[in-house]
């Protein structure tokens, strides 16, 4: 940290407390399950310095700048894109160094071919795919994971579908922790579960689904001396917080129309809200962009709620092949439900075929994204349909996790056999023009010419 602080040093200090977001208890410590111990309900990292009259030496553009020139620091800290921006993060103590793999800095894509499948001008994809383990949870797990380790625990855990555990994994290793992953047995994909492996978790897959994982774990939690990692941890939201602001940043603080991303446990969501109302109050945007959150029709218990109006969640049996959002009991739904009443955005919910069709689709504009992220570009499409997204307008999908991360979905798509024997089967039929099935020739030019001739035919 080798720069001079700005003129805002109280927004530096250590200024972040924990509070109840049901009844406003501010505990000292957190417990194992980072849990209200009066009401149960979660916990949120808040910042009483920036409550009420805001610091008049605060100034907005002054962090703006310093958060720019940090980008061409050596410094490992000003090297993360999470780092970069810790005035509006918890601070560790005495400086000491978080754990990075210099996550954040993700690419802000234009999508033409999706913008004209979605009825819209213009669309644009942040790809938090890009992170060092391949999906989004990168951002939170560099501040959460620091947290553990200041707080001198030897073992992290979490339940997961599969994202969560691959970077827990690689950040535990990286801090010299321990980690031990909860998984549904044979509902996450090969991909996710190698990286848990590669990066030397403990890992069970018991015979359950993400929710049950998520039962069990909170019972080992209590019951051990391990340090909760899943996005009911306050410190994992503090830090996906980050991918609104850096989009901001690469908008050149021009705030968007939309922004739409998928909702499985909520955490994301909560996080990208909490950030854009946290950049508000602080006056560094004037305005908010409305915030979508899009779910599978399989596993859809906040999109229920939201259209029948319900004041509660009431938990479904999920089952998409969108397995990263494979979840019927979301944590975080109170948070999410906040973010999208602030920022006045709504909810869809995509097909299994649909998801299908949304992938193959960004796959053709050169970007790719694993399937839980397709689910965005369904919403979209959607939203612009009912008018609750305009022509004109501009909307950002949140891309959360790499195309290679369930390579099993893809080629079964190309193959024609990701719906073979399901109900979907025949619904399905209309993925034919976009599958692209790999060709098994004899090691001859001729055959090679014919196929490239007879694909010459076809529609790009
Ligand atoms: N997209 C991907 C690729 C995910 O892995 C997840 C969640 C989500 C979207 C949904 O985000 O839960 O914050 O609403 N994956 C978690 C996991 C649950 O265990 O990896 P959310």
């Amino acid at each position: 940290m080798t720069e001079p602080a700005p003129s805002s040093a109280t927004l530096q200090r250590e200024t972040s407390r924990l509070r109840c977001i049901s009844c406003g208890t501010i505990p000292d410590t957190a417990g194992q399950d980072f849990r209200c111990k009066h009401c149960g309900d979660l916990l949120e990292v808040f910042y009483p310095d920036w409550e009420g009259s805001r610091s008049t030496e605060f100034s907005p553009a002054e962090l703006k700048s310093m958060w720019l020139r940090r980008r061409s620091s050596f410094v490992p800290e000003d090297q993360s894109g999470v780092w970069r921006f810790r005035e509006l993060l918890p601070r560790l103590k005495n400086d000491i160094a978080p754990i990075t793999l210099r996550e954040g800095n993700t690419p802000i894509y234009e999508l033409p071919s999706c913008a004209r499948v979605a009825g819209l001008d213009h669309l644009l994809a942040k790809h938090q795919g890009m992170n060092p383990t391949g999906s989004f949870k990168d951002t939170g797990m560099t501040t959460a994971a620091s947290f553990a380790r200041q707080e001198g625990f030897r073992w992290v855990a979490c339940a997961s579908t599969g994202n969560t555990s691959a970077s827990m994994a690689a950040y535990a290793s990286r801090g010299g922790m321990r980690s031990l992953v909860l998984i549904p047995e044979g509902k996450i994909s090969w991909g996710k579960l190698s990286q848990a492996l590669d990066y030397g978790a403990v890992t069970c897959q018991l015979r359950t689904d993400f929710d049950g994982c998520m039962r069990v774990l909170n019972q080992v939690v209590q019951r051990m001396p391990v340090y909760l990692l899943n996005s009911v941890n306050p410190y994992r939201l503090e830090g996906q917080k980050t991918a609104a602001i850096e989009l901001l940043e690469q908008l050149g603080w021009n705030v968007p129309d939309h922004i739409v991303v998928p909702g499985g446990n909520l955490g994301n969501s909560s996080a990208l809200g909490k950030a854009l109302l946290e950049l508000r109050n602080l006056g560094l945007i004037s305005r908010l962009p409305k915030l979508s959150i899009i779910q599978a029709c399989g596993a859809n218990p906040f999109v229920r709620m939201i259209r029948s109006r319900e004041k509660k969640l009431n938990s479904v049996e999920a089952d998409t092949l969108a397995t990263a959002i494979r979840i019927g009991n979301p944590a975080s739904w109170k948070k999410a439900l906040r973010a999208l009443q602030e920022t006045g955005g709504t909810v869809e919910e995509a097909t299994e075929v649909e998801i299908a069709e949304a992938k193959a689709q960004i796959g053709a504009d050169g970007i790719g994204c694993e399937p839980a992220s397709a689910v965005t570009l369904v919403g979209a499409r959607k939203l612009v349909q009912q008018g609750f997204i305009k022509r004109g307008e501009q909307v950002v999908l949140i891309l959360t996790g790499h195309l290679l991360k369930d390579p099993e979905f893809t080629l079964k798509f190309h193959r024609g056999e990701l719906f073979s024997g399901s109900p979907h089967e025949h619904e399905a039929k209309i993925l034919a023009a976009q599958q692209r099935a790999p060709v098994v020739l004899d090691a001859n030019p001729d055959a090679v010419i014919r196929t490239l001739q007879a694909a010459e035919k076809q529609p790009g």
